[in-house]
């Protein structure tokens, strides 16, 4: 399955996802190093922030609280943010669009 990421230039990238792999670690692994990603998936940092396509919303497994706390803190939070390391990437998700949220 393929997500496409949506760089901080506006730039998009489409990128082949292994199974098993969150939305994070697809971005991170795929050479977007402005996805920090600082805790490694615990769920304590927010800089695996982004902005996921309106679309697939309904697909996405529910946000807990301490993500929504998380998201809380940043300054570009919106209605589609998530935090990427909190997202299966699972096959119905196949050309999900993200975008990395601008640095807090
Ligand atoms: Fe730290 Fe997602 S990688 S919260």
């Amino acid at each position: 399955p393929k997500l496409i990421v949506v760089n901080r230039a506006g730039e998009e990238t489409a990128v082949d996802v292994a199974d098993g792999l969150t939305v994070m670690e697809a971005i991170r692994d795929n050479g977007f190093d402005e996805l920090l990603a600082l805790c490694g998936g615990c769920c304590s940092c927010a800089t695996c922030h982004v902005h996921v396509d309106p679309a697939f919303k309904d697909k996405l497994p529910p946000m807990s609280e301490d993500e929504d706390d998380l998201l809380e803190s940043s300054d570009h939070r919106d209605e589609n943010s998530r935090l990427g390391c909190q997202v299966p990437f699972t096959p119905d998700l196949d050309g999900l669009k993200v975008t990395i949220a601008q640095e807090d």
